[in-house]
């Protein structure tokens, strides 16, 4: 599907043989997406999925590559918002699986990333990067409205909604919440190899999950490493008292109507 991670990528490495560039965002219902997702739009919207397809939802930098070394059904990534996610996957009743990470940790991850991410806006300095994120204009939009998006809709459409937090603090625990939603039953020692699998120190040295087979001009690793610290709350190595005082304030508006239950440190 288009509007995946993964073609964003292919899309990209196409590009970078020619000269390459950071490309401008385009909005779509109000949300900037990269423009090679807006060429594509129409088809995106058409998308089609197997009922057994799984949908894998996150706002970038969120993390989830948990399921990925799973044998189908087809395991969809996508960071499009709900209200963008094509229709074919709630007609067809496809589950899906919401990875939300705490708003301070995510922009931190999101503005090392953008950094080199050469293929992503500029992040300029990081007090004004700050005020991007609070205002929706990164790419792929709101974080406030993605999270608060799909929570909305997590009963009614069935979408199973993990924590990025409950992650680290207990791996099993989550892959076995998983391993329920899918109606799976897996032995204790699969189990325990999932988790070591995904565990952050294996997959950053895992040459297909640490994303070394990108192309500097387009993942540029000597500026800031993909698989970069994987931990909950790196925001207090960023935020000054006077950031986290302002972005608190501004959470406490933006969310005040969502009683989604985010930890900022565990
Ligand atoms: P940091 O920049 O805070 O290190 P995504 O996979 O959506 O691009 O998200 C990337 C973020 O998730 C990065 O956060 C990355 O380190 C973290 N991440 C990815 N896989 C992880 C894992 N197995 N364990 C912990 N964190 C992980």
């Amino acid at each position: 599907m288009a509007g995946t991670e993964e073609l964003s990528f292919s899309e990209a490495i196409m590009a970078a043989g020619d000269a390459f560039h950071r490309f401008p965002l385009i909005k779509i219902q109000g949300v900037p997406l990269m423009c090679h997702i807006v060429h594509n739009w129409d088809s995106i919207r058409a998308f089609c999925p197997d009922p057994s397809d799984l949908l894998i939802a996150t706002y970038p930098k969120a993390g989830l590559s948990l399921l990925k070394k799973m044998d189908p059904p087809r395991v969809i990534k996508t960071h499009l918002p709900f209200k963008l996610v094509p229709e074919g996957f709630w007609k067809n009743k496809c589950k899906a699986i919401y990875v939300a990470r705490n708003a301070k940790d995510n922009l931190v991850s999101y503005y090392h990333f953008d950094r080199m991410n050469l293929t992503q806006p500029e992040p300029g300095p990081w007090d004004g990067y700050i005020h991007k994120f609070m205002n929706g204009e990164l790419a792929w939009g709101s974080w406030y409205d993605h999270v608060k998006g799909y929570w909305e809709e997590r009963e009614k459409r069935n979408i199973l909604y993990i924590f990025y937090e409950d992650m680290k603090e207990n791996p099993q625990r989550e892959v076995e919440r998983i391993m329920r939603y899918l109606d799976l039953s897996l032995a204790d020692d699969v189990i325990s190899r999932i988790v070591e699998l995904t565990s952050f120190k294996t997959m950053k040295e895992n040459p297909m999950t640490n994303y070394s087979f990108i192309p500097k001009p387009v993942f540029d690793q000597s500026i800031s490493p993909f698989m970069r610290k994987g931990v909950v709350g790196d925001w207090t190595n960023h935020f000054s008292p006077a950031q986290a005082q302002l972005f608190d304030e501004d959470y406490e508006r933006k969310m005040k109507d969502a009683d989604i239950p985010f930890r900022t440190d565990i």
